[in-house]
């Protein structure tokens, strides 16, 4: 140390003295509450297991022999406006949806996205902040999936097995910030954001469903919502049964890859 530094220590320490105690303890608390606080720290985030969750929940066996399936998904929430509501019709038709939920709702929401998960509902990742990731850099896109990820710990314990780029929008590197979780884009495109009404949402959903079909909609619109009793008395009345995601690929028995986006798995 040299006698500038010393003197300027002897200096500090003549006029604060408390400080030769505090400035050691501060230090020491910041490392502590760093290393205690698991959920911010985007190493641990990343380490968490993509297989072990609970994607596919334990349901009464139902029988799909002869029935074509379908994947209800909403985007963009969770709400504290519309979401609830949606979560009380679907429990009322006992049908399981998909939700690819924003990071930064679901820290605000953590709540609603915990009823989901506890009704059966499959929970999926749509990011944390909404961007156009085909834009974004690779490692601003890696930034704000691992975000998201942390986010998805903090209120369900694990990082989503599925993911949905916003706008259905990737390029050939910010996909693998994902870290090996699946992309999911959509056959039907309701356009439910753009047309508010059930009759538009209704339109496109005949004219567009296959067997394996996505069902692409926003449970941040209360018209959206409203169209669901239908949109679900529809695809029964057309001999559909209703799946998460993760059940469909799953009993289509697709082995799914990490750099495709999947928009239908097809019998
Ligand atoms: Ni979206």
């Amino acid at each position: 140390m040299s006698g500038r530094v010393k003197g300027c220590f002897d200096s500090l320490n003549a006029r604060w003295p408390w400080l030769k105690i505090a400035l050691p303890t501060v230090i020491i608390l910041v490392f502590i509450i760093r290393t205690l606080a698991p959920v911010g720290d985007s190493e641990t985030v990343r380490l968490a297991p993509m297989q072990a969750h609970p994607a596919v929940p334990e349901r009464p066996a139902r029988s799909f022999e002869g029935k074509k399936l379908v994947a209800l998904t909403f985007d963009d929430g969770p709400s504290p406006a519309t979401t609830p509501r949606l979560l009380d019709i679907l429990k009322e038709q006992q049908v399981p949806a998909t939700f690819f939920e924003l990071g930064s709702l679901v820290k605000r929401n953590a709540w609603i996205t915990q009823r989901a998960l506890r009704e059966g509902h499959e929970i999926a990742s749509h990011t944390m902040w909404h961007q156009n990731l085909a834009r974004l850099s690779a490692s601003a896109a890696q930034g704000d999936v691992n975000e998201a990820n942390a986010a998805f710990v903090e209120a369900i314990g694990y990082v989503p097995a599925l993911v949905r780029p916003p706008y259905g929008s990737i390029n050939g590197e910010t996909w693998k910030s994902f870290g090996g979780a699946t992309m999911i884009s959509w056959s039907v495109d309701t356009l439910d954001w753009k047309y508010r009404n059930t009759e538009s949402i209704m339109n496109n959903l005949v004219n567009q469903i296959s067997d394996g079909g996505i069902v692409l909609m926003h449970d941040i619109h209360a018209t959206s919502v409203d169209a669901v009793p239908s949109v679900i008395a529809k695809l029964r009345e057309m001999g559909y049964e209703f799946v998460t995601v993760s059940e469909l690929i799953k009993m289509r028995g697709v082995s799914v890859e990490p750099s495709k986006m999947y928009a239908r798995f097809a019998p």
